[in-house]
């Protein structure tokens, strides 16, 4: 089997080409390096530069290639940024993916592992959240991912798709070998950022917010491991082959942390005490988001292997001390 991974120079598109390749397939990649890194693409794949909305390319690799299915990774995935720059949202994720879904049809290729997230929920009526929850995103990201997971349904009616859309909920860590991690420019995200300080990067760490309605007031995510992650889109992809309907999935050890317990499990990783300054709440952040991951258990198989806070967080410390 042949996949095409777009963002496979990126962080979680990397992971899963690693996976993927060890999994007995082959992958070609297409990432425009706008985020990711020529680096982290492995030895051997044949890479293109170029946008996902780039029609004349994607026909160029469909004709090249006899591509099997599609891994959709390349997009813009900050809420922040996603906060004041709607607009590049939309044309990003939701304009370039209709594209490749179009290019696809074109092409006959019919299978797609879409990379969804847990900000499609807002903020969730209950947790753990499951997948019929109600959809409504309190922010243009999760907007314009959900977007594209509305769509899939008629590419399916219309030009036979079998697709997954896995939402993602707060993905860490780095490979276990080694051989990628997270690699952001700016960095934004809480345990790179965490860590940043740790290796004395950052003086200190920006804690956004102390006045939620959580326990110690700082806002609770559900960590998984990106390895574990990746494991999951090979098993999606099985389940596409064996004949396993269209559907979303979500993707989370279903244990949330706050902020404040990311703190202070870093700090027991790396012996560094992390000073942290309260700030203002960063816009569009929900209080809670933590997976209920029961249906992926139970209809992809899927198991975690690094499910335990500090081994996310170790992974990550090892590789952003490399060098
Ligand atoms: N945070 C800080 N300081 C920082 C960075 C983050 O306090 O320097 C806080 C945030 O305010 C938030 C939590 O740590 O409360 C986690 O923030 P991240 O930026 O690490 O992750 P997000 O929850 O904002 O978003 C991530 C992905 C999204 C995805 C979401 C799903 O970036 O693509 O998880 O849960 F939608």
């Amino acid at each position: 089997m042949k996949y095409l991974v777009t963002g496979g120079a990126g962080y979680i598109g990397s992971h899963t080409a690693l996976a993927l390749l060890a999994a007995g397939a082959e992958v070609v990649i297409l990432d425009n390096l706008t985020t990711g890194h020529l680096s982290l693409v492995p030895r051997g794949v044949p890479f293109y530069r170029g946008d996902v909305g780039d029609a004349g390319l994607l026909q160029e690799i469909f004709h090249q290639h006899r591509i099997d299915g599609v891994l959709h990774f390349a997009a813009k995935s900050l809420v922040g940024e996603s906060m004041v720059a709607p607009g590049h949202y939309f044309l990003a994720n939701t304009g370039q993916t209709t594209a490749l879904l179009q290019a696809m049809a074109e092409a006959g290729v019919r299978r797609f592992v879409f990379s969804s997230t847990a900000a499609v929920y807002g903020e969730p009526d209950q947790v753990p959240i499951p997948e019929d929850h109600p959809v409504r995103p309190t922010n243009p990201y999760g907007l314009s991912k959900h977007l594209i997971e509305a769509m899939l349904p008629w590419f399916a009616r219309v030009h036979g798709l079998k697709w997954i859309a896995l939402r993602y909920f707060n993905v860490a860590g780095a490979d276990p070998e080694g051989r990628s991690g997270e690699q952001h420019d700016p960095e934004t995200h809480l345990i790179p950022n965490v860590l940043q300080v740790a290796q004395g990067k950052r003086e200190y760490l920006s804690l956004f917010g102390d006045d939620y309605a959580t326990p110690d007031g700082t806002c609770i995510r559900d960590y998984i491991h990106v390895s574990d992650l990746a494991d999951a889109h090979v098993l999606a992809l099985q389940a596409l082959a064996a004949g396993h309907p269209s559907g979303f999935y979500n993707l989370g050890n279903g244990l949330g942390f706050s902020v404040l317990q990311v703190v202070e499990r870093a700090r027991q990783v790396t012996g560094h005490p992390i000073p942290l300054r309260i700030e203002p709440r960063r816009p569009g952040d929900p209080a809670v988001l933590v997976a209920s991951n029961a249906r992926a258990m139970a209809e992809l198989g899927w198991r975690p292997r690094y499910a335990d806070l500090s081994v996310i967080i170790e992974t990550a410390w090892r590789w952003q001390s490399r060098k």
